[in-house]
């Protein structure tokens, strides 16, 4: 099926809504373009399980605070849509501001307490809630059967996993894994805002986990033990300035007394203009 790029909600709807008529699961893909080899990574897994493939791309300015980069988010529409056809994308929906906010400010939010307010909550107190708000509403335009998330943003995919089963969303949730570069950097549209000093400093973000991972593999469990790991080996690099580290469990993202079972260690630094994310998951099996 050839790529069709829709503009309104209404037809988005009527070409889904067709599609379920006639037996077929729809997957979905939420963006906010410029997209990369990782959105490709989630709209291939989502063409492999599914008949119908829709991503989205929409800045969505819910989840900016006022000092972010909304204005300025990096946007290549034209490209999208080669590596979204390539990938296995049929609908491509791209709506505008005032299709998806008609008459302004939206008056109905959707926030997921607790998990949302830390990490990068701390930082971004409205982020979540705007990520929630849009992709609910998203997920009432596609009604997908599967969505599809990108692990970089894994407290994202935690918000949006407890909003799904909080509000008996009927969707499944899927997490694939991160797609880095191939010195271990993340992939994340945010990366083009590097300079090529700052390009070359931030895989220290990856090795930094790298060498927490290490850690719990010769045995530590105490996670300040495995942050402080961490946190040295971000400190010797002058570009890099930590936010946060975190050795967490993976469901709640709070901090144990111990780690144990699936464990996530999470990394927050800026890096010049952009602040970069980054993780990596483990799981301790408790010995006795
Ligand atoms: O991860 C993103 O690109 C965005 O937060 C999402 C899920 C598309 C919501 O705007």
């Amino acid at each position: 099926m050839a790529l069709d790029i829709i503009t309104t909600i209404d037809e988005t709807r009527r070409r889904l809504d067709e599609a379920r008529s006639d037996g077929l699961r729809v997957g979905f893909v939420p963006t906010m373009g410029f997209l990369h080899d990782g959105h490709a990574s989630l709209m291939r897994a989502a063409a492999g399980d599914n008949d119908v493939v829709m991503a989205s791309i929409f800045v969505n300015p819910l989840q900016f605070a006022e000092e972010e980069d909304l204005d300025d988010y990096p946007r290549d529409l034209e490209a999208d849509a080669v590596l979204a056809e390539e990938s296995g994308v049929d609908i491509l929906c791209v709506p505008d501001v005032e299709e998806m906010y008609p008459g302004g400010p939206v008056l109905t939010t959707v926030s997921v307490e607790e998990i949302s307010s830390r990490w990068e909550g701390a930082t971004r107190p409205t982020h979540f809630a705007g990520v929630a708000t849009v992709v609910t509403k998203l997920f009432n335009i596609a009604g997908p059967s599967r969505a599809y998330f990108g692990e970089k943003d894994f407290q994202q995919l935690a918000v949006i996993r407890r909003m799904v089963a909080d509000l008996s969303i009927p969707v499944e949730v899927i997490g694939c894994p991160i797609v880095r570069e191939q010195d271990g950097l993340a992939m994340s549209s945010r990366n083009s805002y590097l300079d090529p000093e700052q390009r070359a400093a931030a895989p220290v973000l990856r090795r930094a986990l790298g060498a927490g991972l290490a850690a719990i593999d010769h045995g530590a469990t105490d996670p300040v033990a495995v942050v402080r790991v961490m946190t040295g080996f971000i400190k010797e690099e002058p570009l890099v300035e930590l936010d946060y580290a975190a050795a967490v469990d993976a469901a709640t993202l709070e901090t144990p007394d111990q780690l144990t079972g699936e464990i996530r260690l999470m990394i927050a630094a800026q890096v010049g203009r952009p602040r970069l994310i980054d993780n990596v998951g483990a799981t301790i099996t408790p010995t006795s």
